[in-house]
């Protein structure tokens, strides 16, 4: 893993969700970003070598909407920069780790992405994110 690439979390207005953070970090999200295939509408905010994103549910099945359901708003999960995230995900569910998805999915902010099942990891959803890398 080579950093905390991000903090998602959990709010169901985004646009409240926006001025609480804008105000908490001083600064605005420098995107916004509907990925429909998660069913969710986010915002990203640079802090230091990390961010966070903050995600709103924009169907009654996404996951946020569930997870807003059960647990209220919060930290929904922790994001985990690594290098090449077939190669990691194949490390992960060797080491018995509960990968949640068999092939990376195209998540927001130019990644791909998998998640570990919060079981395999002291109930703390785990995002492994890889950036696309574009050749020219
Ligand atoms: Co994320």
């Amino acid at each position: 893993m080579k950093r905390i690439e991000h903090i998602g979390i959990a709010v169901k207005d985004l646009e409240a969700g926006n001025d609480i953070y804008t105000s908490l970090l001083g600064k605005a999200p420098y995107k916004l970003e509907e990925v429909e295939s998660e069913g969710v509408l986010t915002s990203f905010f640079q802090v230091g070598e990390s961010k966070i994103e903050l995600l709103q549910a924009t169907t009654a099945d996404s996951a946020i909407a569930k997870y807003i359901e059960k647990k209220g708003e919060g930290i929904h999960h922790i994001a985990f920069e690594v290098e090449d995230i077939y190669a990691s995900m194949k490390e992960m569910a060797e080491k018995g780790f509960r990968i949640l998805n068999e092939e990376p999915k195209k998540g927001a902010d130019n990644k791909l992405v998998c998640f570990i099942h919060p079981k395999s990891s002291n109930g703390v959803l785990v995002e492994l994110c890889q950036t696309i890398k574009t050749d020219h």
